[in-house]
């Protein structure tokens, strides 16, 4: 049997965490360590995996908590948004719409750009009104908004908060800087598909030391000086010590992942170049993906989800689309707001046809060439090559 055989049906993950023998040893001990401490919460390894994150990010203060959803209600909890709008692409996890309606505020999702998957810059522009509290920017598969400099100018001109979904983003840089480090606060997920993870997980970072203030108290429950002194509406956000020391380890292996996710989409690209049927989009030279997800394009005309389904049933290929359908699609938001086919043409008829090969930190130069024998043998057995 060769790579690309029909019948070759070992599965090759889309995502998939990385712990090496070394890590598991090493933090078998220290989850000894933190269950005989008897401290389970706010401890020594969470302040050390705060200081570590930010250190690495390049903010002032980062904050962990329990999720990226709480990172992000934290966030709009500070700015006050009840009652305000806050603008965000389509292309986006759901989670952070619902982030938006939980604090009180009015989503206003926005087209995104088909030629980096993020939201559509002056699309987002133009929906700007005087109710307008901010805008969250997404780094969509890892790519940093190429116009993330734009957007600030913008956000300061107008005074409105920009808050940056760094959950696909550990590890990039625009211009040398890190994401997390670009706006006013910076949110990451540390879900079990991420480029780091915690299990479940997250992290708030910003150059605002109130606003650092603010979540220490907020994920604690709003505490002031003690438990008993409750000053701010809070919720029990906070990073277990085991999470933390989970984080911590994830994070000395985070620059070495990203790289080798690089050189993993970089096979890709040589394997899959100069195929009429497939779109690979260009990083522009200024920025460092982090490769969370490597989103390709299949051309209109191929039906993209017999191709993707031939390519995991037949071949055992794993693979996805971020995100289909976009958010103004999902059943929850057309019930809420009564949106429909039509709102976001260029959404709609990019996000169908995408396809997300296999990536992740631990996948091997076979994994990716069988990826790419297999992604051919389907064209070719829809006719494409
Ligand atoms: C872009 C984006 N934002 C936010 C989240 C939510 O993260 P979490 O599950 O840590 O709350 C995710 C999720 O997985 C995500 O992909």
């Amino acid at each position: 049997m060769s790579v690309g055989d029909k019948n070759n049906t070992e599965r090759v993950a889309a995502a998939k965490p990385l712990f090496s023998p070394g890590d598991i040893e090493r933090l078998k001990e220290t989850f000894g360590e933190v269950l005989e401490s008897g401290r389970l919460i706010l401890g020594e390894q969470t302040q050390g995996f705060e200081e570590e994150f930010k250190t690495f990010v390049g903010a002032e203060h980062a904050v962990a908590v329990s999720s990226c959803t709480a990172a992000i209600q934290i966030a709009l909890r500070y700015h006050n948004i009840q009652g305000r709008e806050v603008i965000l692409p389509t292309n986006n996890f759901v989670g952070v719409v619902s982030a938006v309606i939980a604090e009180g505020g009015q989503p206003v999702l926005a087209e995104m750009d088909p030629n980096t998957f993020c939201g559509d810059t002056d699309d987002i522009i133009a929906r700007i009104t005087d109710r307008t509290a901010g805008i969250i920017v997404v780094h969509i598969a890892g790519l940093i908004s190429p116009d993330i400099k734009r957007l600030r100018q913008v956000c300061d001109e107008r005074g409105l908060f920009l808050l940056e979904d760094a959950s696909h983003a550990h590890g990039a840089k625009i211009d040398g800087q890190r994401s997390g480090a670009l706006t006013d606060v910076g949110c990451f997920s540390f879900y079990p598909t991420k480029i780091l993870t915690t299990c479940v997980g997250g992290m708030l970072t910003t150059r605002n030391p109130e606003l650092a203030a603010y979540a220490r108290s907020v994920r604690h429950h709003g505490v002031g000086g003690s438990l008993e002194d409750i000053v701010l509406l809070g919720n029990n956000w906070c990073m277990s010590e085991l999470h933390a020391a989970l984080g911590r380890s994830q994070l000395q292996q985070t620059d070495a992942n990203v790289d080798h996710r690089n050189r993993m989409v970089a096979r890709y690209r040589q394997g899959l170049q100069d195929k009429a049927w497939l779109t690979i989009p260009v990083c522009p030279d200024n920025i460092r993906h982090a490769y969370y997800k490597f989103p390709t394009l299949l051309a209109p005309e191929v039906d993209c989800l017999g191709f993707r389904r031939m390519l995991f049933e037949d071949y055992g290929i794993e693979n996805g689309a971020i995100y289909n359908p976009p958010c103004h699609l999902q059943p929850v938001l057309r019930q809420k707001y009564g949106f429909s086919e039509g709102l976001f043409p260029v959404a709609e008829a990019t996000l169908s046809r995408q396809l997300c090969p296999p990536i992740h930190s631990g996948i091997t130069e076979s994994e990716v060439d069988r990826s790419i024998a297999s992604i051919i043998a389907v064209a070719r057995r829809f006719g494409l090559e």
